[in-house]
């Protein structure tokens, strides 16, 4: 792995050259004009530490808890859909790099490989859901997750109705042909072929994904699960609040990495207010713009759990398969571990917002 680069930014221009230009867009893109993913990684790269000195560091634990899950990083892989688009290996590979040290990675229910496939990597695996306007097919996936061994469920909640990606509409973004959703049957995906003019994705997400999706559906899925249910796209304080009251077990600050919401607030601005909200009582992850370790230090400090990592994971499947992938998640622990380090933390939960410099008006 001594050839791939040691920032990870660096790596999004070799999974470029490695990459069909339709598919390399869909991964680098997001909504409209592109503001929130590109304010996600700007508001991290705003935080300014401050951090404690004369500490022993010669041993740092990354180690954290999640979900009853023991976790030797906070670093998780975000859910991404159709990673066959980067390496033949896609999902496959993912899961093996992850299960190397046990990373907790998030399949996609639009992956290109099956879910069983993924969990049979023996890491922990969260399989990602949406609700689909056939209920069939949203608890069929439910029951299969549960049988291969996930260890939640991960439901996506910001995505009613798909944000405008302009780069696939201009591209006519469409799976090639060797390709499918694999965790469909029967002929469900079969829309994803070329639509000239349009994304042949936001034509099946406007088909399948049911826009009248609300509270009601979340209590359906936690009564046909006894997985933890963990809900990804939330960002207001007050349905952080709704959530807790829902029995619901987990929240991920997300807005699907600036590929839903244009404008929506860079996700470690939401964090603070919706930790407030959550009082301690379930965990709350984020992503969206992670590519330091001193990002995932961050998001910790302000309350996170743990952080998920979308767009570097491709990119590193792109440029090396599961070394590439490996590669990512040893930088990441590398990075948030010499970052501990500096800010005189050796455990997780020694990083709190003191250690982060205040804004003014509080956080
Ligand atoms: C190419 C791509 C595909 C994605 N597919 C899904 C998906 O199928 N389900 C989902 O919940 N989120 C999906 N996301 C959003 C990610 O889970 C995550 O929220 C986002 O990538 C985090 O931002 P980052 O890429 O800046 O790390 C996708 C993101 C990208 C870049």
């Amino acid at each position: 792995m001594d050839d791939l680069p040691l920032r990870l930014d660096d790596l999004e221009s070799l999974a470029r050259a490695a990459m069909d230009p339709r598919a390399f867009d869909y991964y680098l893109g997001g909504a409209e004009d592109e503001h929130t993913l590109a304010g996600n990684r700007e508001a991290l790269d705003r935080i300014r530490f401050r951090g404690r000195v004369l500490v022993d560091v010669t041993s740092i634990d990354l180690g954290v808890e999640l979900l009853g899950t023991r976790l030797p990083s906070p670093v998780c892989i975000a859910p991404t859909a159709f990673q066959r688009l980067a390496h033949p290996g896609g999902e496959e590979a993912t899961a093996a790099a992850a299960a190397t040290v046990g990373h907790l990675m998030v399949a996609s229910t639009l992956a290109t490989t099956r879910f069983e496939e993924v969990a049979a990597s023996g890491g922990p695996t969260w399989l990602q859901l949406y609700v689909f306007r056939d209920r069939g097919l949203s608890e069929a996936l439910v029951q299969r997750a549960e049988a291969a061994g996930a260890t939640a469920l991960c439901l996506t909640v910001d995505t009613p109705v798909q944000g405008k990606r302009e780069r696939d509409v201009r591209n006519g973004f469409a799976l090639p042909p060797h390709l499918r959703m694999a965790n469909f049957d029967g002929g469900v995906g079969d829309g994803l072929g070329v639509r000239p003019g349009d994304s042949a994705l936001a034509a099946f997400i406007h088909e399948q994904f049911d826009p009248s999706v609300d509270w009601s559906d979340v209590a359906w899925l936690r009564s046909i699960t006894r997985l933890p249910l963990v809900l990804k796209g939330v960002t207001h304080p007050e349905d952080a609040r709704r959530a807790v009251d829902e029995g619901i077990d987990g929240l991920v600050v997300s807005n699907h990495g600036g590929r839903q919401l244009d404008g929506a607030l860079a996700t470690i601005d939401a964090l603070p207010d919706v930790v407030a909200a959550v009082q301690g009582r379930i965990p709350v992850l984020l992503d969206g713009g992670v590519r330091r370790g001193r990002h995932v230090a961050a998001a910790l400090c302000l309350g996170a759990a743990a952080v998920l990592v979308g767009r570097p994971v491709l990119y590193g499947l792109a440029a090396a398969g599961r070394d590439g992938v490996r590669h990512v998640l040893d930088t990441l622990d590398d990075e948030l571990s010499r970052t501990m380090a500096l800010l005189g933390a050796t455990r997780v939960s020694e990083l709190g917002p003191d250690l982060v410099a205040p804004r003014r008006g509080g956080w």
